[in-house]
């Protein structure tokens, strides 16, 4: 197990073994000094210092490039439990071929910096080949809700999602573990995943978390130059137009965030829907949610938002 101790420049970049994508061996000049965090990055070293854990744990899934929404994540953690454990880990079977695998933001030394300042007892960070190797090559499949919306446009990612995580709620046992809403679709995914297997991990969410214009914050708003985060905003416009509208029922609601899409040429939007809470049909009134996926340039971006439907025609 490696202890990063973010005081001592002594032990800077010798803690880690070798340079790897998920980890590169260089410590940053200036990076902050902020205290302890335990870095474990095998099964191994996990499970000696998850056996060492007496309370609540809870965790955290994350693919790193942490940002205010992970903040936030590991804040509610913090809430539900004595230790909170943050995995970070580019999960390559979620990507499809021609996705952003190899160019998806990778900040490790600032992902430790926001794990120790966040008061996270442990981070793991596994290579690929301790969370997928050897073995049978068992995968969980998340049936037709999988294959809807964000798994229509991007097929099997579910199925790399829902494995990924049922393997780090094996590897690290926790109580509970927190997702945002902003993938609202992956949150109904896994917390059905983890009541139908019985893995006994409750599943936790908090809504997604805006920039002061709305947006959605994301890792892959990094890929955005300042034009298309202009551009970027009409997702989260969209989907406030549509909860306003919703006092007029679903075909408004529809009509009104498209509305705010077709304004955005540079746009090309891959679904716009609304359902029920469950991502089922949406029902005549009540709680619905409007789901909104994007792409700009070579930026896939996706939002949602409660909205409540009624019959004010
Ligand atoms: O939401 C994410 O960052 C990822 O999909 C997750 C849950 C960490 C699985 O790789």
């Amino acid at each position: 197990m490696t202890t990063v101790d973010l005081e001592d420049p002594a032990r800077r970049g010798a803690d880690l073994a070798e340079p790897s994508p998920q980890l590169p061996g260089a410590l940053p000049a200036n990076r902050r000094r902020l205290g302890a965090v335990q870095v474990v990055r095998t099964r191994a070293e996990l499970d000696a210092v998850r056996n060492g854990l007496t309370g609540r744990v809870v965790l955290v899934p994350t693919m790193g490039a942490l940002h205010g929404g992970h903040r936030a994540l590991i804040r509610a953690a913090r809430a539900l439990g004595e230790h909170v454990i943050v995995s970070i880990f580019v999960n390559p079977t979620q990507f499809g071929a021609g996705e952003d695998l190899h160019r998806y933001p990778r900040t490790p030394w600032a992902d430790l910096d926001i794990c120790t300042d966040e008061g996270v007892a442990v981070v793991f960070m596994p290579e690929t080949d301790e969370v997928y190797g050897p073995g049978l090559g068992i995968r969980v499949d998340g049936t037709e809700l999988a294959n809807r919306m964000e798994g229509a446009v991007r097929p099997g990612h579910f199925s790399g999602v829902l494995t990924v995580v049922a393997k780090l709620f094996g590897m690290v046992a926790p109580a509970a573990a927190v997702f945002g809403e902003k993938d609202y679709q992956q949150l109904v995914l896994i917390r059905a995943m983890s009541r139908e297997l019985a893995l006994r991990v409750e599943v936790h969410s908090i809504p997604t978390v805006r920039e002061t214009d709305g947006m959605a914050l994301s890792s892959r708003n990094r890929y955005l130059d300042g034009h298309q985060r202009v551009v970027a905003r009409a997702l989260s416009r969209a989907l406030r137009a549509g909860a306003t509208a919703a006092v007029h029922g679903r075909s408004s609601v529809l009509a009104a965030a498209q509305e705010v899409l077709d304004a955005e040429p540079e746009l090309t939007v891959d679904y716009l829907a609304l359902t029920d809470p469950q991502l089922g049909p949406a029902q005549e009134s009540g709680p619905a949610r409007l789901l909104v996926a994007a792409r700009l340039g070579t930026t896939r971006l996706i939002d949602n938002l409660a909205v409540t439907l009624g019959t004010d025609r």
